[in-house]
């Protein structure tokens, strides 16, 4: 199993005392290969569930085992080190560095795992070409649309070809071309044997995931098995 998340709670500190009760008693396994969508509506868990499984943020309860290291017993640099091997992630936000252009900012995971080399950069440039961003290669985020923006933060989670792809909705700003190429793309990723726990809107999915969650207040509704 690449990934598998156990009795996962976690709330919000108080904001104007109330405290939000964002995910309750979660639990998911995705193994290689396996593509899994989760859905629901703005507000129900989603982001949180994706950035607790990815290492980014402490559940109040429960433990999630990448490869059979549970990301939360071990140090936070090791937590680090295991991101930068293992996740490729892709923020509802992007996150993308405003200051350097495309390429640089898609070949920044090999920084951190002290990977860069010219067949990476030759990679960085075929998923730019993959993405549709050829025209594109030299400029900085903030000269991008957003939806231009959106692959390059894809490309940037897939550089290091993580064992395991985390994206939030990568394909909420994309045209139908664009996200059909992507959808693709991810699909693929997952059938050369790489996880993806998605979190999406876009029903086109459906055909691709081999398990899509319903999600509502903080837990899953059902699961169906699409394969
Ligand atoms: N840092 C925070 N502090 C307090 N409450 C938060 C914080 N982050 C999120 N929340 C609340 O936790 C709940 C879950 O948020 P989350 O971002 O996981 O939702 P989501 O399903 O991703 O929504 P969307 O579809 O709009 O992206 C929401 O009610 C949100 O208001
Ligand atoms: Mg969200």
């Amino acid at each position: 199993m690449v990934l598998s998340i156990s009795g996962i709670n976690k709330s919000y500190k108080k904001v104007k005392n109330e405290a939000v009760k964002a995910l309750d008693n979660v639990s998911l396994e995705i193994d290689q290969g396996e593509l899994v969508a989760v859905n629901g509506p703005s507000g129900c868990g989603k982001t949180t569930l994706l950035l607790i499984a990815g290492g980014l943020l402490y559940p109040d309860q429960g433990e999630v085992l990448l490869d059979n290291t549970n990301l939360y017993d071990i140090s936070a640099n090791e937590r680090d080190k295991k991101r930068a091997e293992k996740i490729g992630f892709v923020f509802q936000q992007f996150y993308l560095v405003p200051y350097i252009n495309i390429l640089e900012n898609i070949l920044i995971p090999s920084i951190g795992s002290n990977s860069y080399s010219s067949s990476l950069e030759k990679r960085a440039r075929s998923l730019i070409g993959q993405f549709n961003l050829s025209h594109r290669i030299h400029h900085k985020p903030g000269e991008l649309s957003t939806g231009e923006r959106q692959r390059v933060a894809l490309a940037r989670a897939l550089i290091n070809e993580p064992k395991i792809l985390f994206a939030d909705e990568p394909t909420g700003n994309l045209d139908d071309d664009n996200a059909g190429i992507v959808l693709n793309y991810i699909s693929d990723f997952a059938k050369e044997g790489g996880a993806v726990l998605l979190v999406t809107h876009d029903g086109r999915i459906g055909k691709h995931a081999h398990r899509t969650y319903k999600m509502k207040d903080g837990s899953f509704l059902s699961n169906t098995l699409n394969v």
